[in-house]
């Protein structure tokens, strides 16, 4: 892990997050941030390309540490998370990392300010099934939108059901594994667009 790249701060992720939980559970969506085997399972499959990746709503950044921990550069790394105090603690945590305040909506503009036409793989911690259906589909869209060839987008739920709509966006889906020590269990799917 650089060290550079990741600060030890003095405020408690747990604490950061059980903040925000209280304020918005509905679009924080979990009871914790995700675990080490949660995070280590995703990071894992993010892989060693050399494409920029593209995590929405990172929360704490449990996630984020493992995909700089592996061999993704923190230039190529882009956070979008909506909640202004995440944001604010997500910042502090990863100093070489870009991080955006806004909603995963906006996601493609975001990319292209800071010059990136498309990513190798969006992450998503994104609580889909906590959205109404249209909400979602926008979402889902601007996600793919982002992606390259061969690009992958990871997403986990704490249902063992698809979060997205297969046919609806053409995508193939794989089912890569359950987390049951997360907090709930967490079923991480790998979706792929089918041409
Ligand atoms: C399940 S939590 C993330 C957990 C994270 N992996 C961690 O370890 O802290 C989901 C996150 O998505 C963020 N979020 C929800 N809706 C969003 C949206 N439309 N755009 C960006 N972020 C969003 C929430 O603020 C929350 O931080």
């Amino acid at each position: 892990m650089r060290l550079s790249t990741v600060k030890q701060i003095a405020i408690p992720s747990n604490l950061v997050f059980f903040r925000s939980l209280l304020l918005n559970p509905k679009s924080i969506g979990a009871v914790a941030p995700s675990s080490l085997r949660l995070s280590r399972f995703i990071a894992a499959r993010v892989g060693s390309g050399n494409g920029p990746v593209l995590e929405i709503g990172a929360g704490t950044g449990a996630i984020t540490r493992e995909l700089l921990g592996s061999a993704i550069e923190p230039g190529n790394l882009f956070v979008i998370e909506r909640d202004a105090r995440l944001a604010w603690f997500l910042r502090q945590r990863f100093p070489g990392v870009v991080v955006r305040c806004d909603d995963a909506l906006h996601c493609g503009q975001i990319l292209s300010a800071h010059g990136v036409r498309s990513v190798q793989t969006v992450v998503s911690s994104l609580p889909l099934r906590n959205m109404e259906p249209a909400r979602r589909d926008a979402i889902v869209e601007a996600m793919l939108n982002t992606m390259g060839r061969n690009a992958q987008l990871i997403q986990y739920t704490y249902t063992p059901f698809c979060p997205i709509p297969l046919k609806r966006f053409d995508l193939a889906a794989e089912c890569l594994g359950r987390i049951w020590t997360n907090l709930p269990p967490a079923t991480v799917w790998r979706f792929v667009k089918r041409r």
